[in-house]
């Protein structure tokens, strides 16, 4: 197989778009293509201060390495979360994100959930029984809380996130076998920001995992390989797998499914009424944030019963 642009050696031969790159064509292809997603989904401009959330992951690292060269204006925000798992995880990534920063002279946020909590991920799962024996339902609440927090307080005007197109339609299959209205109605590449809240982008939701993971590699960015050992067995490595064994067969058919959903969305033909009256909005009293729960917001509840534990 060649390079479609030199006729060099291929690297990477990508089945679904029909096309193959060597190396250098490949490290640059890749950024053409963000900036072109970036663009075509309105996400952000170089006026506008990003925020970028790193786990020390490929694709949250890569996103972070790409969007500098891009030229953009973007920190890094790294939560500890507290998660060991035999394997020092949490530990790991946090070592690896930090070096990434230092090598590159980037400036990172470290905000660390036990510090500012009293209590880490784990913790809080235990004693919220809300992760049903595994910390994840927890770990995604407190990850989105504490982002949209810091993004707010310190003022960016965006954060963004390294979900991949094989996160995107996991979620999206989910969301589809439950058909999940309002989550269907919020899935896209942008969530756009409201009293409260920065703008949510994803600039790597049409790149396959397989995609981030040449990157990582060919531009020689050192990441954690392990996924969380609380993902094993979850409901979207088993909606990922599923989603693979359909692209085997048919390549493309994952990025298709993906790209339909925003088109009908775009169009307005996904035949799910918006039920806004519903759902009242208000400020959580305590942190601040919009929630639809009545009093205090989900976080913030579950901080407080598990506080209340200690005691
Ligand atoms: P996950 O929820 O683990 O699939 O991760 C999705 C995205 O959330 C990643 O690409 C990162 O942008 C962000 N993220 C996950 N874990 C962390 C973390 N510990 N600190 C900062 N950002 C994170
Ligand atoms: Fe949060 Fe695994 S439980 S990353
Ligand atoms: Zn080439
Ligand atoms: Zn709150």
């Amino acid at each position: 197989m060649k390079c479609k642009k030199c006729g060099e050696k291929a690297s990477i031969h990508m089945r679904q778009h029909k096309l193959a790159l060597c190396k250098e064509h490949y490290l640059e292809w890749v950024p053409e293509q963000t900036e072109r997603f970036i663009k075509k989904y309105e996400m952000f401009n170089r006026e506008e201060k990003i925020l970028v959330a790193v786990s020390g992951g490929k694709d949250s690292l890569s996103l972070w390495d790409i969007l500098v060269r891009l030229g953009y204006q973007v920190d890094g925000l790294y939560l500890g979360l507290g998660i060991d798992g035999g394997i020092n995880y949490s530990h790991e990534s946090q070592r690896l994100t930090e070096e990434f920063a230092q090598r590159n002279n980037l400036k990172l946020h470290v905000v660390d959930v036990e510090k500012e909590y009293g209590q880490s991920i784990p913790m809080l799962a235990q004693s919220s029984h809300r992760g049903y024996g595994k910390p994840c339902a927890v770990c995604g609440l407190a990850k989105r809380h504490e982002m949209n927090r810091v993004a707010r307080d310190l003022g960016y005007d965006v954060l963004a996130t390294g979900h991949n197109l094989d996160d995107e339609a996991a979620v999206l299959f989910g969301n589809t076998l439950h058909w999940a209205s309002d989550y269907l109605l919020r899935q896209g590449p942008v969530l756009p920001g409201t009293d409260g809240l920065s703008r949510k982008v994803k600039p790597l939701c049409r790149f396959y995992e397989r995609e981030m993971t040449a990157y990582a590699i060919m531009r020689g960015i050192e990441y954690i390989y392990e996924e969380c050992p609380f993902a094993e067995g979850s409901q979207s490595i088993f909606y990922k797998e599923s989603l693979n064994l359909l692209e085997t067969a048919r390549p493309g058919a994952k990025l298709i499914f993906y790209l339909s959903f925003l088109e009908a969305k775009k169009s307005g033909n996904l035949f799910i009424e918006k039920n806004e009256s519903l759902r009242h909005v208000h400020a959580c009293p305590k942190c601040g944030q919009p929630t639809t729960t009545p009093d205090f917001c989900s976080f913030c509840r579950m901080i407080e019963k598990a506080a209340a534990e200690v005691e």
